[in-house]
């Protein structure tokens, strides 16, 4: 036996799930390593789809990088439900990995962002009122496949037929909203909360600036680059976020890890974008004790699996 078993054996072993083409981890999630391994936990890279890999070796498997899982939605949440030990559960991930959920949170009362859907097969009429809008899938991350139509603007109007008729024939489903120009002044605010033995807390706050500029192009990589800043989250971003992670199935006492993405809504209030509990970023590098906080909530889903 070697050294590297010697020293590792009998202590609890945690996955961090990634895709192949981020197998070390982004910089960010790699920052937990060393706050897990001061509590005695030993943490692996772990590529979601590498069919060698035996789950059952890992008393908790933590979803961070598996980016590339969004035109094979169905293949990853089939996989999810064989973990045996999934943070966040499975039920989650197939819930979370579709922005339909945002129709049921808004009908729980969250203030989400005004979307309409336009199935795969069903004929689009562009709104009337020519503002600009956002086309998007409904299975997505990176803001991938996202773009931003001025329907004013004639050429706009061409392209945005022709992203919804492209999604729509790729069979997804498509989501058309408003533009938030708040985005562009106020950002983009990320609340990340994490468990503790008393259930989901607040953790950190960031700020994202406008990812869209124009009409979508397509992207190199799995993401769109990000620019993030460390940010203070409002009463009301905080009140939104509550009442977000209330209106979760199943309760969100079973989360290791959710994010709450605000953008401020037509009358300046803060309305859902997004509310990310499957692979969420956590920038971890963007807060004090963010990872310590992210390592003490994997002792807690480890001490209490759900
Ligand atoms: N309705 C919108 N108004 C303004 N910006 C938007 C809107 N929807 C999306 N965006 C921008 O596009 C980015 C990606 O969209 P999002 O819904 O968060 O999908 P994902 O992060 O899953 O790709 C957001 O971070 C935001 O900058
Ligand atoms: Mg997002």
């Amino acid at each position: 036996m070697t050294t590297h078993h010697q020293s590792t054996r009998g202590k609890p072993r945690v996955a961090l799930v990634t895709c192949a083409e981020l197998a070390d981890l982004e910089a960010d999630d790699r920052l937990v390593i060393d706050p897990l391994a001061a509590r005695g936990v030993v943490a692996d890279a772990v590529v979601w789809d590498d069919p060698t890999v035996d789950w059952s070796r890992y008393d908790l498997a933590v979803l961070r990088s598996p980016w590339d899982y969004m035109s094979r939605r169905d293949e990853f949440v089939a996989w999810a439900q064989t973990v045996p030990a999934l943070a966040n559960p499975a039920d989650v991930v197939r819930w979370n990995t579709d922005k339909r959920y945002l129709d049921e949170l808004s009908a729980a009362g969250v203030p989400t962002v005004p979307t309409a859907w336009v199935a795969q097969g069903e004929t689009w009429t562009a709104p009337a009122d020519r503002g600009e809008y956002v086309i998007k899938p409904a299975v997505s991350a990176g803001s991938q496949d996202t773009g931003r139509y001025d329907l004013a603007d004639p050429e706009h109007r061409d392209l945005a037929y022709a992203h919804v008729r492209r999604l729509g024939d790729a069979g997804r489903l498509t989501m058309v909203q408003p533009y938030l120009d708040a985005v562009d002044t106020a950002g983009e605010t990320a609340l990340l909360f994490l468990a503790t033995p008393d259930g989901l807390r607040f953790s950190h706050a960031i700020r994202k600036g406008p990812m869209l500029t124009g009409p979508d192009l397509g992207t190199d990589g799995l993401y769109k680059a990000e620019e993030i800043r460390a940010r203070d989250a409002s009463a009301d971003e905080r009140a939104v976020a509550e009442r977000t992670l209330a209106a979760v199935p199943g309760g969100s006492e079973r989360l290791l890890y959710a994010r709450v993405d605000l953008i401020p809504g037509a009358d300046g209030a803060p309305v859902l974008v997004e509310l990310e509990l499957t692979e969420p970023s956590l920038f971890l590098g963007y807060a004090d004790g963010a990872a310590d906080r992210l390592a003490e909530a994997v002792l807690t889903r480890l001490s209490r699996p759900v």
